[in-house]
């Protein structure tokens, strides 16, 4: 990871600009879109933002046997352990686990109190993340509290490197995320004007459980 003068890690933001990406996030921008459709199309682009998302992931030499010989061929070392931010994260689930089968999941439950944004935590449940490589989900990166405290949570059981995967960000809550953990990597598919007075980022896409869920 490159390094700032003062020897912090340079955070760094990752925009999956990929036309298939972008098509299908406009989709689900659409108000009338409606959640069957919203959950597909986020099924199909947690798929396409992992294929990103994992492009750094170190890779052993195996030997093997083909057919006609045995030679040595590249082979990722473990998969990472993805875990989810409930509830939205659970709508990226399906399409991480559809490229990454055998990864691990843990979750952490967090609601944002309406009056402070602040992040409460309701749940945790992780399998080992000691020396593994973690990515955590959440398709909104809006205020940064709830990634915050639940990268604090993921980072306390000492994980090798953590990535961030979104959908959509806004820029106060990259700042929010790059001033309190420099060290992860951020992967979003495109970074909005504003947040709202509300802390909904605009334009977005609303709230991201109820699109998935269907509840208001
Ligand atoms: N969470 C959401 O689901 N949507 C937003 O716009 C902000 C936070």
């Amino acid at each position: 990871m490159p390094k700032t003068t003062d020897g912090r890690p340079t955070p760094r933001l990752h925009i999956v600009s990929h036309p298939l990406v972008q098509h299908k996030l406009t989709q689900m921008r659409r108000v009338e879109t409606p959640s069957e459709r919203f959950r597909q199309l986020l099924t199909e682009t947690s798929l396409l933002l992992t294929y990103e998302v994992t492009r750094e992931l170190p890779l052993g030499t195996v030997q093997i046997q083909t057919p006609l010989t045995t030679t040595e061929a590249p082979e990722l070392m473990e998969e990472p352990v993805v875990v989810s931010i409930l509830r939205a994260g659970n709508g990226l689930l399906d399409g991480v686990l559809r490229v990454l089968p055998s990864a691990r999941v843990g979750f952490v439950g967090l609601y944002r109190d309406h009056e402070t944004l602040e992040a409460i935590e309701y749940y945790c449940k992780f399998p080992p993340l000691s020396g593994r490589t973690v990515i955590v989900l959440d398709p909104m990166l809006a205020t940064g509290n709830s990634a915050s405290a639940a990268l604090e949570r993921v980072k306390a059981d000492d994980p090798a490197a953590v990535l961030f995967l979104c959908l959509l960000a806004a820029p106060e809550g990259i700042a929010a995320l790059q001033a309190a953990h420099p060290d992860v990597d951020i992967w979003t598919a495109a970074v909005d004007e504003r947040l709202n007075e509300i802390g909904y980022i605009v334009p977005g896409l609303g709230d991201a459980g109820d699109r998935i869920y269907g509840t208001t």
